[in-house]
């Protein structure tokens, strides 16, 4: 791996027992992601989009450690200004023989609860619904102490400080601090899950929709603080959108995920110009177009993302596709890769002249 990698994702599945019956016994596995790789670069942000249902939310709480992943592994890169606690836990992942691989990479999908406790402030979390994200019982101080809290073992108004700091980073007052969360709008409250995901100083934010359900005019507010904070303070994110158009101008590489699976990634530009998946090439007809002289057909996808408890046969997408063949319904496509890391999974790739946005 590179040293620019901040993190490598290699193989990573999660699949959900589907239990049935008086005695629930495991009748199948629910493949929500499905041998999915992506390599996010320090400071750098990569998109990761898909219709409802593709494992997006799946693949981000694995990341975090919320879910343990079935296979695969999470690689965190160690480098010099890795804080104290983690270069304890390298050693200790070393002592155990688990949760360390290849010279100076954490493991995040090996390690034990005792030892995920010490990282966790590495990668945070913000969430797409911040009206049911924040508890309604405490107020803004305690909820944006609380990692702090956790970390450190002190009080919640011994740290009225670093809360008022980081308050203001993120746009809000310190006075703000006493109120409970019902007094703040949609965007403020996004705000307030911001602040507490930056209070640990991590390295990776996964934002999963952070604007979704947001009104169209705070969305771009939320995006331009999302981007600003990332200059100053060198994170990287996993921005998951469900369309292509919120991701466009922050992104700089994507990754479009279908049915538990990666089928393209690329730098932002390419994707977006020259896309080679099939299904790249559908998304991409929903965006809007800068130029107003250019009309786009928009591709409508018939039928919902099927079922990942029963993939279908071959590439999981050619019963939607315009373009399949046989082929499609009876082989996995490969991951190719051009020399510029452009990757696809998609048996007429070479062959297809896709329409991208200029
Ligand atoms: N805890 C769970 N138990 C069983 N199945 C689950 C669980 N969580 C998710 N799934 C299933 O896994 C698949 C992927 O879900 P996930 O929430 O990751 O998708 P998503 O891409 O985030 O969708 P959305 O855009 O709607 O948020 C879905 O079929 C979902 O029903
Ligand atoms: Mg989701």
């Amino acid at each position: 791996m590179e040293t620019n990698y901040l993190i490598e994702v290699n193989n990573l599945s999660k699949y959900f027992p589907i239990r049935r019956g008086v005695l629930r016994q495991v009748v199948g596995h629910v493949r929500a992601v499905d041998g999915v790789n992506f390599k996010i670069r320090r400071g750098e942000t990569l998109g990761l989009v898909g219709e409802s249902g593709c494992g997006k939310t799946t693949a981000g709480r694995c990341v975090v450690r919320a879910y343990q992943p079935t296979t695969g592994e999470i690689l965190f890169h160690e480098d010099e200004d890795l804080t104290y606690n983690v270069k304890k836990l390298v050693v200790h992942a070393r002592h155990h023989k688990d949760g360390i691989s290849q010279g100076h990479m954490i493991d995040f999908a090996k390690l034990d609860s005792n030892s995920l406790r010490q990282y966790r402030h590495e990668i945070q979390m913000i969430f797409q619904d911040p009206f049911s994200s924040l508890n309604p019982r405490m107020t803004v101080l305690d909820i944006v102490a609380e990692p702090l809290v956790i970390y450190t073992g002190k009080r919640p108004r011994q740290l009225k400080e670093e809360v008022a700091d980081l308050l203001r980073k993120v746009g809000l007052r310190p006075e703000h601090m006493n109120r409970y969360p019902n007094a703040f709008s949609g965007g403020q409250r996004q705000r307030i899950g911001i602040a507490r995901a930056l209070a640990l100083h991590p390295k990776l934010i996964v934002c999963d929709e952070p604007v979704s359900a947001l009104d169209v005019s705070v969305q771009a507010q939320v995006v331009n603080l999302l981007q600003d904070l990332q200059s100053q303070l060198n994170m990287a994110y996993l921005f998951i959108a469900h369309d292509l158009s919120v991701v466009q101008h922050i992104s700089n590489r994507v990754a479009v995920m279908y049915l538990g699976k990666i089928v393209e990634l690329a730098e932002s530009k390419q994707l977006y110009q020259n896309p080679r998946h099939p299904y790249t090439e559908a998304l991409l007809s929903a965006v809007p177009s800068t130029d107003p002289d250019v009309k786009r057909e928009r591709i409508f996808l018939s039928g919902d993302v099927p079922n990942p408890a029963n993939p279908p046969s071959g590439c999981a997408f050619h019963p939607r596709c315009h373009y399949a063949k046989d082929i499609c319904k009876q082989e996995v496509p490969e991951w190719r890769e051009t020399p510029e890391g452009h990757g696809v999974a998609c048996h007429f790739a070479d062959q297809l002249s896709l329409v991208g946005v200029h």
